[in-house]
C-alpha cells in the first residue's frame, strides 16, 4: 500500500490560511500546493493537469474556498483530474467566521465606529485585495488606501530591499507577469469600491502626496525596508487609539518583517502585541 499524499486546492489567501492550519493544528504538511494561475510563475505550485500522474489510492485533496457555494463545482472540478483518492472540504475551518484577524478588524471597526473615531484606513501590500475586502466590509464608510505595485517586483528593487530574504525574493519576483495579466482592474470586486483609492506603484514614493489621518492600518509587504518605510510613513498619520496590523511577523519566511518592527519599536518605544490567528500577526497601538 502506498503513502498518502496529499495537496490543497486552489491556493491564495484562503489556501495559505489551509496550508498553515493543517500543519499548526494537524501536523499535516501538505506536499503539493494546486493552483492553475500561480503554477504558471512559481515552480513549487502545480496545476490540476499535473495531478493525473498521480496513482495513488491515498491521495488526500484538500479544497480551501471561503465560498462554500462552489465547493461542488470545485470538487467536480478535481475529479476530471484524479482517478483515484479522496476530496476533503474545508470550508467548516477556512471561512471568514473563522478567520480570527478578519474577527479583529471586524471588532476594531465596530469599536472605532461607536468611538467615533476619525481617520482613513489603508493597506500595504495588497496582491489581488483578498483582505482589503474585509476592511473594506468592516470600516465601510472609511476611505481605503490600496498600496501596491500591482505588478510585483522588478530584480533590483527587490535585491536593494532585501535582507537575507531569497525566498520572499523569489516568491514576489514570481508575481511579475501574473499582474501584467490581473492588472489593477483585477483586483478582487470589493463590497464598498465608492470608498477604495488605488496607490499603484512603489511605496512609500506613492505616498508623498498623502496629508490624511489613519485609524486602521494594514502592513503586508513581506520584506524589511517596504516594511519599515510603511511604519514611519504611517506611524505619525496615525490618530490616537489608531492601529498598525502587521502581517507576518512571526513567518520564517519574511525575518525583515519582524527585523523592521523590532527595530522601530525599540527606537520609538513602542509596545507590540500578537494575534492568536496562526499567521504571526503583531499589532500596534498608537498612543499620544
Ligand atoms: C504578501 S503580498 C500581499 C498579500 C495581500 N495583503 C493579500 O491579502 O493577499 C505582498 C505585496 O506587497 C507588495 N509590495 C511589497 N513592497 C512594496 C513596495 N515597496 N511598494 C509597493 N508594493 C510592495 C508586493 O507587490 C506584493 O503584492
Amino acid at each position: 500500500m502506498k503513502d498518502i499524499e496529499d495537496g490543497i486546492f486552489p491556493y491564495g489567501y484562503q489556501g495559505e490560511i489551509a496550508d498553515r492550519l493543517l500543519q499548526h493544528k494537524f501536523g499535516i504538511k501538505p506536499q503539493y500546493i494546486i493552483d492553475n494561475k500561480w503554477a504558471k510563475f512559481n515552480p513549487d505550485i502545480i496545476s490540476l493537469e499535473e495531478l493525473k500522474k498521480i496513482d495513488n489510492e491515498n491521495l488526500i485533496i484538500f479544497v480551501s474556498s471561503d465560498r462554500n457555494d462552489i465547493y461542488d463545482v470545485i470538487r467536480e472540478e478535481i475529479n476530471r483530474y484524479i482517478t483515484k483518492g479522496i476530496v476533503v472540504d474545508l470550508f467548516p475551518m477556512v471561512n471568514e467566521d473563522n478567520d480570527r484577524k478578519v474577527e479583529a478588524v471586524r471588532l476594531l471597526a465596530n469599536h472605532f465606529t461607536s468611538i467615533k473615531l476619525p481617520g482613513s484606513v489603508a493597506e500595504a501590500g495588497v496582491r489581488e485585495g483578498a483582505f482589503a475586502r474585509y476592511i473594506n466590509k468592516y470600516f465601510s464608510s472609511k476611505k481605503l488606501y490600496l498600496f501596491d505595485t500591482f505588478e510585483g517586483f522588478y530584480n533590483e528593487q527587490v535585491k536593494s530591499n532585501m535582507i537575507l530574504e531569497e525566498k520572499v525574493f523569489e516568491v514576489n519576483m514570481d508575481y511579475g507577469e501574473y499582474y501584467h495579466e490581473l492588472g489593477v482592474g483585477g483586483i478582487l470586486p470589493m463590497p464598498n469600491p465608492e470608498n477604495i483609492i488605488i496607490k499603484k506603484g512603489f511605496f512609500p514614493d506613492t505616498a508623498v502626496d498623502i496629508e490624511d489621518t489613519f485609524c486602521f492600518v494594514h502592513l503586508d509587504m513581506d520584506i524589511y525596508q517596504s516594511t519599515m518605510d510603511g511604519l514611519h510613513f504611517f506611524w505619525s498619520k496615525m490618530v490616537e487609539q489608531g492601529v498598525i496590523m502587521l502581517d507576518d511577523y512571526h513567518n520564517d519566511h519574511c525575518p525583515g518583517v519582524k527585523k523592521a518592527v523590532d527595530e522601530f519599536c525599540a527606537a520609538n518605544g513602542v509596545g507590540v502585541c500578537f494575534l492568536p490567528e496562526g499567521r504571526g500577526t503583531a499589532v500596534l497601538i498608537k498612543n499620544r
